[in-house]
């Protein structure tokens, strides 16, 4: 049975003062939840987080890591900063990045097998494109990136790793993939780790995540699917009302 887990991607949003209100209430919110719980700030406030999270349950990690581990990388951040701010996630490869910061499959491994390296739990985001969806070339897509992860850490790697599958013509769209198209993707993605040597039972525990455009009314169907074992939100997680009530649908 796999613990279910939501995960608030907060991307470039939040200033001091709204993060504390958003955690506050998140903190008053979540004692009744029993799904894990982790929001993504921007690096910034990492500090800000960690001390309004100390004592709580609720967990944090960033949303990217330099795959280098220090040195004269202007504008980098690496995973051992993130370990001393005592993280526990880290996304790697999210579409967002992959699309608009060029980040290649390879790219992506090499920031997953860094991440992991320093002991943070990577949260691997995969997904296809709309024209990549309507061409059939879903799996194709998603297995190509599953590959690049396998190809240089093996299947073993994924036991300490989370997979949110994101399509990306559902992220901030409002079209959200049917509970029936996630659950089947999802499938795919248990079914390519356990054809892995020795990646059977890597297949059935790693949690994989559903992301895009999950909002309180629609995530109480995706979290019903026996595959999708809670979810990376983005939007609705900057209002603690909404992120609680997707959280609460976790169970
Ligand atoms: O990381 C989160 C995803 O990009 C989903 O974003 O919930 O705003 O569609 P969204």
């Amino acid at each position: 049975m796999r613990q279910k887990l939501v995960a608030g991607n907060w991307k470039m949003n939040g200033s001091m003062q709204a993060n504390q209100q958003l955690l506050e209430n998140l903190k008053q919110g979540v004692t009744h939840i029993q799904a894990e719980i982790a929001v993504c700030p921007p690096f910034p406030y990492l500090l800000q987080v960690k001390e309004l999270l100390k004592n709580t349950a609720i967990r944090y990690g960033a949303q990217n890591v330099s795959h280098e581990s220090d040195g004269a990388f202007t504008g980098e951040v690496s995973a051992a900063m993130l370990v001393d701010l005592a993280c526990t996630y880290v996304l790697v490869g999210h579409s967002e990045r992959r699309t608009l910061y060029a980040e290649t499959d390879e790219g992506v491994a090499e920031k997953f097998v860094v991440a992991q390296r320093a002991g943070l739990i990577p949260i691997l985001c995969v997904g296809e494109s709309l024209t990549e969806r309507e061409s059939g070339d879903t799996e194709k897509v998603v297995e190509r990136q599953l590959n690049a992860v396998l190809t240089v850490a093996g299947v073993g790697a994924f036991s300490k790793s989370v997979i949110a599958y994101e399509p990306v013509w559902a992220i901030g769209t409002g079209k959200t993939a049917s509970a029936e198209q996630a659950q089947a993707v999802h499938t795919f993605i248990r079914q390519h780790l356990a054809k892995q040597p020795q990646g059977t039972a890597v297949a059935q525990t790693v949690q994989i995540l559903y992301g895009g455009s999950v909002k309180a009314n629609n995530a109480t169907e995706l979290f019903a699917m026996p595959d999708i074992d809670g979810g990376l939100i983005g939007g609705a997680s900057l209002k603690a009302d909404d992120f609680l009530a997707i959280c609460q649908a976790a169970h």
